[in-house]
């Protein structure tokens, strides 16, 4: 299986020029908020949101080509998803990021609140300046969509009578609505028609609810070290993700663990044996396979390209991080 690089590769240059675009963008701000933000920045992302705006981008232009107003457009992406990860951290209290200090840890809350308002301020500037008010009015939304997330994750801690549907709904909101929304701006800033504007922004969609559902898993499975932030930290903190609504349904004494806050000795442990031991983890996957499959299904359209290729195995990457 490819690995990110492999797959972003038809866009490597311009990640890497974005890179540097991003740097000189926020080296106008405050030096201790910029020193904050270029903390995360150095510490490398996939740039998976940046990366799926310029793949499509090219796949869209008939020479290939970029325009300026493109790439700005992948650079506002990664500057929200960037700062939507300051602020995030903030609220779950971690201690890593991208294998680095979160930015609190290194700094202190105060500069990491205004070093995450800093990011989603210069985006939106920049948005702004793209001079394209369908554009302006997709990625706006997508901070409102953000708050919106966090504040809904918030309200259902330790609510073992969470709906799924309302945990697929808070995953719209932190994750798939940036990928959506990017995807389907790239189409308009290309002038397609509504129809493939739809198919762009359902493929973010599927693809975004699928990398939450498989980021849900992997913080059952996975370690500190592979994942770069801290695992088993979910549940810990009272967010019922996939795995833990699946395994509620087939363990009910999870559910006294869970209301409980696992105040007692070892509840926790317990908590995260049910799920790790239970079907939870095979059905989530399923779950991740289905939103992976209606991702690739939505771009079958797009003219052959290298970047169209790369597109299409970009859903089968997302599931390729369980193994
Ligand atoms: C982390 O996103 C937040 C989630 C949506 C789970 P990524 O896993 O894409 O984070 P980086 O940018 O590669 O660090
Ligand atoms: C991802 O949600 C989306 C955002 C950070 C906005 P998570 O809360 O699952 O992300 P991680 O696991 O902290 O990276
Ligand atoms: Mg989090
Ligand atoms: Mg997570």
């Amino acid at each position: 299986m490819a690995t990110v690089a492999e797959l972003l590769q038809p866009v490597e240059a311009d990640l890497e020029a974005l890179l540097s675009d991003l740097r000189s963008l926020i080296g106008a701000g405050h030096p201790i908020l910029q020193a904050a933000a270029e903390h995360l920045f150095s510490a490398g992302g996939k740039r998976l949101r940046p990366g799926i705006v310029l793949l499509i981008s090219r796949a869209l232009a008939p020479d290939g080509e970029l325009s300026a107003r493109h790439r700005r457009l992948a650079e506002i992406t990664e500057m929200i998803h960037t700062a939507s990860l300051v602020h995030d951290d903030v609220v779950d209290g971690a201690s890593t990021r991208r294998g680095v200090d979160t930015v609190h840890s290194r700094f202190n809350h105060r500069v990491a609140v205004l070093a995450g308002d800093f990011l989603f301020a210069q985006a939106s500037w920049h948005l702004a300046n793209l001079d394209d008010l369908e554009v302006v009015k997709l990625l706006s939304r997508v901070i409102m969509d953000l708050a919106d997330g966090e504040v809904r994750q918030g309200l259902f801690r330790y609510d073992t009578g969470q709906s799924f549907e309302t945990y697929l709904e808070k995953s719209y909101c932190k994750t798939a609505s940036l990928i959506a929304n990017s995807a389907r701006a790239a189409g308009v800033l290309s002038g397609l028609a509504e129809s493939q504007l739809d198919a762009l922004y359902r493929f973010g969609r599927q693809l975004g609810l699928a990398f939450q559902v498989v980021d849900d898993i992997l913080d059952f499975t996975g370690s500190d070290q592979q994942l770069g932030k801290p695992a088993a930290s979910d549940l810990a903190s009272g967010y019922l993700t996939a795995p833990a609504l699946y395994a509620l349904q087939e363990r009910p004494a999870l559910a006294g663990l869970i209301e409980r806050e696992f105040s007692q000795e070892g509840d926790l442990e317990q908590a995260l044996e049910l799920v790790r031991g239970s079907e939870a983890i095979p059905r989530s996957r399923v779950l991740a396979e289905g939103f992976a499959n209606e991702a690739r299904e939505a771009l079958t359209w797009l003219p052959a390209s290298e970047c169209r290729s790369a597109l299409l195995a970009l859903p089968e990457f997302v599931l390729s991080r369980l193994y």
